[in-house]
């Protein structure tokens, strides 16, 4: 079966041993960044229905905390991210005038602009180390799906999402649960000690921590609100 054809849900588990192996390929630790974008790269033209062969309901749970955190619709706004533009359907069906996204797969970036829900797109590698381009509190809010995952963002990257958000904007993280557990950068707590550390700096502050099912899969979405200070 082409995956074009795989039916909403059709794989329970992620580990299922007949899933695609695309996911495989870009869910591990072992590739460098630069493999993994590459690999984003070659996905794009699949990974939405793949993502639906699971099941996906990530871009339908962010869009609940969307209308309940972005609530000026002509605010500006960052899909942190974005890949293909899931997120881009409800964005523009919401009527939101100014999301920008960013992405370091420029492939996924032209599927996202074919959503016509963006108004900037910018290719960039979202790191821990570097700045990235945008000017200092350019954003109402930031959102990130599925983005904290195996092999993907390191976790302080968020200091720079605390410059680039504007005091009393949001950040809304939304990410599946189990890489809380198996990944080795965020496992034991280090993903939430490194979100943590911004609200003891008095970066941001807390808003709230929810768990959702049905994200992936069988698996539990969690999803953390952050007001920047
Ligand atoms: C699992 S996809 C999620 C995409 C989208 N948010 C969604 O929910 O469909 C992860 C995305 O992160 C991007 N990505 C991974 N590491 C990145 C990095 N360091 N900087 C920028 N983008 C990155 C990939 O290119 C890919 O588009």
């Amino acid at each position: 079966m082409k995956s074009e054809d795989a039916p909403y849900g059709q794989y329970e588990d992620i580990n299922a041993d007949n899933r695609p192996s695309r996911f495989n390929k870009c869910l591990t630790d072992s590739i460098s960044t630069t493999e993994r974008i590459a690999h984003y790269d070659k996905w794009s033209n699949t990974y939405d229905e793949d993502m639906r062969s699971y099941g996906f309901t990530g871009p339908e749970i962010t869009v609940e905390y969307m209308k309940r955190y972005f609530t000026d619709i002509h605010g500006r706004y960052l899909d942190c991210a974005s890949g293909t533009g899931l997120l881009g359907v409800h964005i523009k069906e919401l009527g939101y005038t100014d999301f920008h996204a960013i992405d370091a797969s420029s492939v996924s970036l032209e599927k996202a602009k074919s959503r016509q829900a963006y108004s900037k797109l910018i290719q960039e590698l979202i790191t821990a180390e570097e700045k990235l381009s945008m000017e200092a509190d350019t954003y109402d809010g930031l959102v990130s799906l599925a983005c904290f995952a195996s092999g993907h963002l390191e976790p302080d990257c968020v200091e720079d999402w605390c410059r680039i958000v504007k005091p009393g904007g949001i950040v809304l993280i939304v990410m599946n649960q189990r890489w809380l557990f198996h990944e080795p950068s965020y496992n034991e707590g280090k993903l939430e000690a490194a979100f943590q550390k911004r609200v003891n700096e008095g970066k941001w502050e807390f808003v709230v921590r929810e768990q959702r099912d049905k994200y992936f899969a069988k698996d539990v979405a969690e999803v953390f609100v952050f007001k920047v200070k």
